[in-house]
């Protein structure tokens, strides 16, 4: 069974664009990223959109449709009334490269800035051990797609063009989550979460978890452990006279 439905798709590049308004014919079991591709087939072949696995694995089609961030290759079309009409517009903390894609390198930057995995010298390779708890927590967060959509829809970041360069964003402050709470690794990452990678400015909205397609509970399991374990460092006498006597 097809039908013409209303998509209202923001066309245009990084100085400016605008809402175009398409009839596009869409069929029974389709998503939102079907439909794009049919618009580009039949009306609009220079309409820019980034896409490639079309299973919800590559993180690539991220944007937001109706004025939520989804990925486009897992919204189905049978999950919005007949009679709405669909806006797609990109996400919007990123630059705008053309129509759909953005500029995500700011991501990309901020992951290069976290120090790798640091496993104490003498380890042999194939001697660590680990508890089921502490291979689960790192496997929930290893499920990670980077398509950015939590990074997007953090208010921190979403409006506040002057917080990006101290806030590294949920993804990320999960993985120094991550790596704080690996039991081989050595650095202690909370001074840095805080003062590098901007923990502070996150409040808990829990707008991330809300919208992460791989149902990662990013607040809870990594965001407020690690402030759990910042608090801790803060508070703990030993830290404190370090710092009040200029050892720490
Ligand atoms: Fe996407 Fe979730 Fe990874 Fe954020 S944590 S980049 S929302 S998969
Ligand atoms: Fe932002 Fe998530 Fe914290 S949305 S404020 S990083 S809980
Ligand atoms: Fe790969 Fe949508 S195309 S996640």
């Amino acid at each position: 069974m097809s039908a013409k439905r209303t998509f209202r798709v923001w066309r245009g590049g990084g100085d400016g664009g605008e809402l175009a308004s398409y009839e596009v014919e869409v069929n029974e079991g389709e998503v939102v990223l079907d439909v794009l591709h049919r618009l580009q087939a039949t009306q609009a072949p220079d309409l820019a959109v980034r896409w490639n696995c079309k299973a919800g694995k590559c993180g690539s089609c991220s944007m937001e449709i109706n004025g939520r961030p989804r990925l486009s290759c897992m919204a189905r079309m049978s999950t919005f009334a007949d009679d709405e009409p669909i806006t797609v517009t990109p996400m919007r903390t990123f630059p705008v490269i053309r129509d759909l894609v953005c500029d995500v390198s700011f991501n990309y930057q901020k992951a290069r800035e976290i120090p790798s995995f640091t496993p104490s010298e003498d380890a042999e390779p194939g001697s660590f051990r680990m508890r089921q708890q502490d291979v689960e927590r790192s496997q929930e967060f290893r499920k990670c797609i980077e398509c950015y959509l939590c990074q997007n829809v953090c208010h921190v970041v979403r409006d506040h063009e002057e917080n990006k360069e101290a806030f590294s964003g949920p993804r990320f402050l999960m993985r120094v989550a991550e790596l704080e709470m690996h039991p081989e690794d050595t650095a202690d990452r909370r001074k840095a979460a805080q003062d590098d990678f901007g923990l502070g400015y996150c409040n808990i909205t829990k707008c991330c978890t809300e919208v992460c397609p791989e149902n990662i509970t990013i607040t809870d399991n990594a965001l407020i452990p690690l402030k759990e374990r910042v608090a801790d460092r803060k508070y703990d006498p030993l830290v404190w006279l370090g710092s009040t006597i200029g050892l720490r």
